[in-house]
């Protein structure tokens, strides 16, 4: 079958959909402390989005002649902040990994190509966006100093 390889591809980014949809879940749920204020709502959006991603890649899967898995992939879980985004850096990773290798195993120029695209570019910024609050692109920015005497 013409798209096998992909559809392949496209299960293992859906089973990772699934265990994001899960895990993210149940860190909105257990952060704590002040990180709260800010992370339950991250997390809750995220789980929602994942479900969401699940549902648009089952569509495809289905498009392309396949049967969607109900195999979540493994959950991870933490009652710390940092080791959950750890982990949510290392799922959104393995979900940008699954897309991009479906997107290799695409034969020619069919147009679910355009539409992984779509994806790989959302999955990046997902990473990008964990990777921030993980403070990983810590840059050394020159500080000006200002004389306002001088003003
Ligand atoms: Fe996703
Ligand atoms: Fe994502």
């Amino acid at each position: 079958m013409e798209y096998a390889k992909v559809i392949e591809h496209l299960n293992r980014a859906l089973s990772i959909e699934y265990s994001a949809v899960i895990q993210y879940c149940q860190h909105s749920a257990l952060v704590e402390g002040t990180d709260r204020m800010v992370y339950e709502k991250f997390f809750d959006e995220a789980s929602l989005e994942a479900r969401s991603h699940a549902k648009k890649v089952s569509d495809w899967i289905v498009s392309l002649g396949g049967v969607p898995t109900i195999e979540a992939a493994r959950i991870l879980q933490s009652t710390e902040v940092t080791e959950m985004l750890r982990q949510d850096l290392k799922t959104e990773m393995e979900a940008l990994q699954a897309y991009k290798d479906a997107h290799a195993a695409v034969k020619g120029e069919s147009p679910i190509k355009y539409l992984l695209e779509e994806q790989i570019m959302l999955e990046q910024q997902d990473v990008w966006e964990i990777e921030k609050f993980l403070a990983m692109h810590k840059l050394s920015v020159k500080t000006k100093t200002i004389d306002l005497a001088a003003s």
